[in-house]
Parts: structure tokens; sequence; C-alpha cells
């Protein structure tokens, strides 16, 4: 029987409708929109209502996916989350998802690997599909960061914002073809990002929270070492797996941390400036959530044509990185 080829059929994407400029920042730390601008790319980013959440904002991506694909909750077989930033630690994201959709049929779990979450999760997504377990697998990045950030702290406030993106895979197209995934992970690096109280190692107290290590840390300058190093590789890997070389991508999806790094990436795998997908000026880094945004933006606004290959690679806390192409299909 012919393995069954895992298929994106299906994005869309739902973003806070709260704006936080950078001149809105100039207001709360010592920054200002210059620095931003030239050291990020990022002009603005979108902030979550009170009573929005990681699930509220994921049901919405997963709800307009399944709608733009025609296909009802209740088959839906399983729901993958990936988030760092879940309502609780339990239950899970997804288990809140799966109920706020009405996918009663779905199994439920979140997968937390920082920005490259996404990857991580649509390669589970497509192992299910190809080893005939699942037909329809709803892979949701879903992340509220503004509950996580320190707005004292400029180093990080001004990188962040909230946003979220669904992809539905099927056993078959038309939508793009998942040709293959590389993943990585560097543990020796976990501290350049964390989140250090509130989990079981420094459980919350008073004492934890009055030392604000409920909010991110990061160690932004050998972050971005890595960032372009990793990437570079993965995407390098990728492309040897399946025998391409780099005039046969025609877009390139990056994570959006930093303009640098998505500049330095296009720039190693000499693609064109308007093949490159960018969303940082309007939403900032949205964790796991920003490569999904960017794919449905793609999808919505210049329509790969059948054929067409597009580059996913992904780096974040963990350390973790990874590659995916995938590749516009009509049937
Ligand atoms: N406004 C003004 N000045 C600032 C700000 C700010 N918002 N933030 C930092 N500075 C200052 C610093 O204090 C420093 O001052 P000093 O020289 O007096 O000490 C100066 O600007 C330069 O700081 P650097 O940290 O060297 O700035 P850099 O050019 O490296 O930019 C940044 C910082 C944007 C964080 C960059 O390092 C970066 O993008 N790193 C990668 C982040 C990343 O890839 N994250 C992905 C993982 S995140 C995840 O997984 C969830």
């Amino acid at each position: 029987m012919k393995k069954p080829l895992a298929t994106i059929t299906a994005t869309a994407s739902y973003l806070p409708e709260r704006i936080l400029s950078n001149h809105d920042l100039e207001q709360m730390v010592e920054t200002s929109d210059e620095w931003i601008v030239t050291r990020t790319g990022i002009r603005e980013r979108r902030i979550a209502a009170s009573d929005e959440y990681a699930s509220t904002m994921g049901a919405k991506s997963a709800l307009a996916a399944l709608q733009k694909a025609n296909v009802e909750p209740g088959t839906i077989d399983a729901i993958i989350v990936t988030t760092m930033t879940p309502d609780f630690l339990c239950p899970s994201t997804a288990a809140l998802i799966q109920h706020q959709i009405g996918a009663m049929q779905a199994a439920a779990i979140d997968v937390q690997a920082a920005c490259t979450g996404f990857l991580y999760g649509l390669s589970i997504a497509r192992a299910w599909i190809e080893s005939g377990a699942y037909k329809k697998v709803l892979v949701i990045s879903t992340e509220k960061n503004s509950s996580f950030v320190d707005y004292q702290d400029r180093n990080t406030c001004v990188l962040f914002g909230d946003g979220s993106a669904a992809a539905l895979v099927e056993d078959g197209g038309p939508g793009y073809a998942i040709r293959h995934i590389c993943l990585g992970a560097d543990g020796q690096q976990a501290a350049l990002f964390t989140i250090p109280g509130g989990g079981s190692h420094s459980p919350a107290s008073s004492e934890t929270c009055s030392q604000g290590q409920h909010f991110m840390k990061m160690e932004g300058r050998e972050i971005f070492k890595h960032a372009v190093r990793r990437m570079e590789a993965s995407a390098k890997e990728c492309l040897d797996a399946v025998g391409m070389q780099e005039a046969d991508i025609s877009w390139l999806i990056p994570h959006q941390a930093n303009i640098r790094i998505i500049d330095a990436i296009a720039k190693r795998f000499a693609i064109a400036d308007e093949r490159v997908v960018r969303t940082i000026q309007k939403y900032g880094n949205t964790n796991s959530s920003t490569i999904p945004i960017a794919l449905a933006e793609l999808d919505r606004e210049h329509a790969p044509k059948e054929g067409e290959n597009l580059l996913l690679t992904a780096f974040g806390g963990g350390l973790t990185w990874g590659s995916a192409i995938i590749t516009k299909v009509s049937s």
C-alpha cells in the first residue's frame, strides 16, 4: 500500500487587536523607536486582551483553518498545540482547545520546543499521518507572551508579541506536501533562555515572584551567535536530505526573532528579498507562532504556485532548532 503523504491543507492565523508600538514602549522603559527598529526590525507587536489566552487565540485560528478546509471539528483525530506560554501547567492547552472547538474525537497534547515548536509539532503530525495512525491532525501554535514578559526589562519587552496560527495536516492534498523536517537541540545552552520560576525546580512562592522569576530571561547576544549558525546548518541538512539546491527554494520562511538574523539567513541561501517572508515589523517575536503566521500570510497574499518549494527554518530556547521543506501541490 502506498504511504500517505502528509500535507498541510489549510492554514489560518489569529492576531489580537491591540497594538503596542515602539512609541508606546518609549513611555514604559528607556528605549527608542530608532534603537528597536535598527537592532530588531520590529515596529509594533500585538497584545492579547485580559480575557484572551493561549487557548482562546489558538481556538480562533484553528476554527478559521477548519472553515477554510471545510472540515468539521468532530472529524479531527488529534490536536498538537505548540506553546511555551500555556494557559496552565496542567491541563494542556491542547485539551482546552479540543473542548473550545468541539473536536471531541481528537487526542490532544502540548509540545514545548520554544520558538521551534511549530516544526516539532509538524514533525509529529507528519509521523502520525504517514504511519497511518491518523488522517486529520491540527497543529496549533499559540503564544501569549505578554503574560511572561517583564515590561520593566528593556532587553526583552521590546521583542515579544502575542498571536496564534493553525495548520491542518491531512493524508493528501491539495496544499503543501511535507517533504522533509530536520530537528535539533542543545540542552547545554539551556540557560540562555529561561523562565526560571514556577516549575518543579523553583516552585512559585512570594520569593520567586518578588524576584521576577516568572518572567522570561534571555541572553540575547549569545543566542544571536547560535541562531544563524544553527538555522543555516539545519536548512542545509534538509536540502541535502531531499537532494535540492539553494536555487530550488522559491520562498524562505524564517523564525521572526530579529531582522538581522532573517537577513543573514536569506543572504547565506542567496534568496531574493521579495521571496523572504517577513512579519517581524508588525508582530515581533511570537515564539512558535511566527512560522505558521507567516505561512498563512504567504498563502493568503502571494498564493505560491504548484511545484514551488518553501524552506521553513526556526531557532529558539532549549536551545532548539529545525528546518522543513514543503512543496505546493494541487492534489
Ligand atoms: N533599548 C535601548 N537599548 C537597549 C535595549 C532597548 N530595548 N535593549 C538593550 N539595550 C542596550 C544594552 O543594554 C546594551 O547597552 P550597553 O552596550 O551599554 O551594555 C546595548 O543596547 C547593546 O545590547 P546588545 O544586547 O549587545 O544588543 P544586540 O545588538 O545584541 O541586540 C537583541 C539585542 C535584539 C536581543 C539581539 O541580541 C537578538 O535579537 N538576539 C537573538 C534573540 C533570539 O533569537 N531569540 C530567539 C529565541 S527566543 C525564544 O525561544 C522564545
